[in-house]
């Protein structure tokens, strides 16, 4: 007897009428059509049935603190920077932790089951690391957070800013972070990059860098990114976060810069909700977009996930942890409307993201875990278009989440009924 048996789902790669078996919190079998003796059969009326949504670049130390002390007034990274030094000497570890909570509870009502969060270690007594850590350990049993130690004011520009890193790593945060475009000087900034990933390949972690989150065309921080990952032998180990510099680079620069990246392994994060709201904030007209090159960087065989970064916090007032808002900015910044580029920007919230945190046990096929989401959609172009309702959320075999289905009642003269915006059903 099966736990749970889902049947006619559609799945995110076209394939309908699948029938997933569940059993010890893992998939036993997806195929088409199954019918088997379960302890619980959803019928899925043909409906799309994803693995959860993971964002892989996050900062959870600030969210929903937007408004503390004050609201950032002109909207800017750089009122943001500053409003975010006002706000950490007033941080208690409670506080943060309860924020940190909330934002979890967000994300798996939305399906959101894994996040890798940059948390700041430039405060000495590194309050918020281990915050995060208590957060992680709480939400253990429903979220698989990912923590990523983040010099958010430099760590070579602030004292003992390495040795912060090394003490976050020591107590067990799992990826090394840097923010070299923020260093004093570009040879500052590439010696961060050096030391950084020398400390990460010493320690056996990962590595995810903001990098170059500037419009400067000659911020470059990614191509010492990409070296080192490759003379260290880091490939498929480090992720390069924003990127957007590369939005204004030269093109023949950029035809150089690709394969490098490629070659190395490196995975690359745009956060389009951001990037669009924060780049581009020197221009005038025509103003620049300052999202990084997406489908170039996929078409060169990068790995290119997005990310949410913020929600509510001194960055940006906006955002409910809901991954598809994420993808349908992403679509509309990088004009990927063609039907491969939105499954591309679908596949950017889910699959392309659990690569980047070396997710285990992810995805549909036998032997992954049974952690997956039944949508209000047909398939993923519909699901980013309506940011779909999430029905259900499953974590190994586990319901965490259900909400009800979007439908709005119509009164309308002789002909009442209802609408849920999906796409009618075309006969003949
Ligand atoms: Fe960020």
């Amino acid at each position: 007897m099966l736990d749970l048996l889902i049947t006619h789902a559609t799945l995110p790669d076209g394939r309908t009428g699948m029938s997933i078996a569940v059993q010890d919190g893992r998939i036993a079998e997806v195929t088409e059509g199954l019918a088997a003796p379960a302890h619980e059969t959803i019928d899925a009326q043909g409906l799309l049935v994803a693995p959860h949504f993971v964002d892989p670049h996050f900062h959870m130390d600030a969210t929903l603190s937007y408004g503390l002390p004050r609201v950032n007034q002109s909207g800017t990274l750089l009122e943001g920077i500053a409003l975010w030094g006002e706000l950490k000497p007033l941080l208690t570890a409670d506080a943060l932790i309860e924020r940190a909570l909330a934002y979890c509870d967000w994300a798996v009502a939305k399906g959101l089951l894994a996040v890798r969060t940059h948390v700041d270690t430039s405060d000495p007594s590194l309050l918020a690391v281990d915050a995060l850590l208590e957060v992680k350990r709480q939400v253990a049993p429903y979220l698989d957070l990912q923590l990523v130690a983040f010099p958010q004011d430099g760590v070579l520009r602030s004292p003992g800013g390495v040795d912060n890193i090394e003490r976050a790593l020591d107590r067990g945060v799992d990826v090394v972070g840097g923010i070299p475009h923020f260093e004093r000087t570009m040879a500052d900034g590439a010696a961060s990059v050096k030391l950084l990933c020398e400390m990460a390949a010493a320690r056996g972690k990962l590595v995810d860098m903001h990098c170059d989150e500037s419009d400067d065309p000659l911020s470059r921080h990614i191509e010492t990114l990409a070296f080192e990952a490759q003379r260290l032998g880091l490939q498929g180990r480090v992720t390069g976060s924003h990127c957007t510099s590369m939005h204004s680079m030269d093109n023949y620069y950029v035809s150089k810069l690709l394969p490098l990246i490629a070659q190395s392994g490196v995975a690359v994060i745009a956060n389009p909700l951001i990037n669009i709201t924060l780049q581009g904030r020197h221009d005038t007209y025509p103003k620049r977009r300052g999202m990084t090159r997406v489908p170039e960087l996929m078409a060169a065989g990068v790995n290119v996930a997005f990310g949410h970064d913020c929600v509510m916090d001194p960055w940006y007032g906006m955002g409910s942890g809901d991954m598809l808002e994420v993808a349908h900015m992403g679509l509309h910044v990088a004009q990927m409307t063609s039907q491969a580029g939105i499954r591309q920007c679908f596949e950017a919230v889910t699959t392309n993201a659990a690569r980047v945190m070396h997710l285990e046990g992810y995805g549909l096929a036998a032997g992954c875990d049974a952690s997956f989401v039944l949508l209000q959609a047909r398939d993923p172009v519909e699901a980013i278009r309506l940011r779909a309702t999430r029905l259900k959320v499953f974590r190994k075999g586990k319901l965490l989440a259900e909400t009800p289905a979007a439908t709005a009642s119509l009164h309308l003269a002789g002909r009442d009924g209802a609408t849920s915006w999906m796409t009618p059903q075309r006969h003949g």
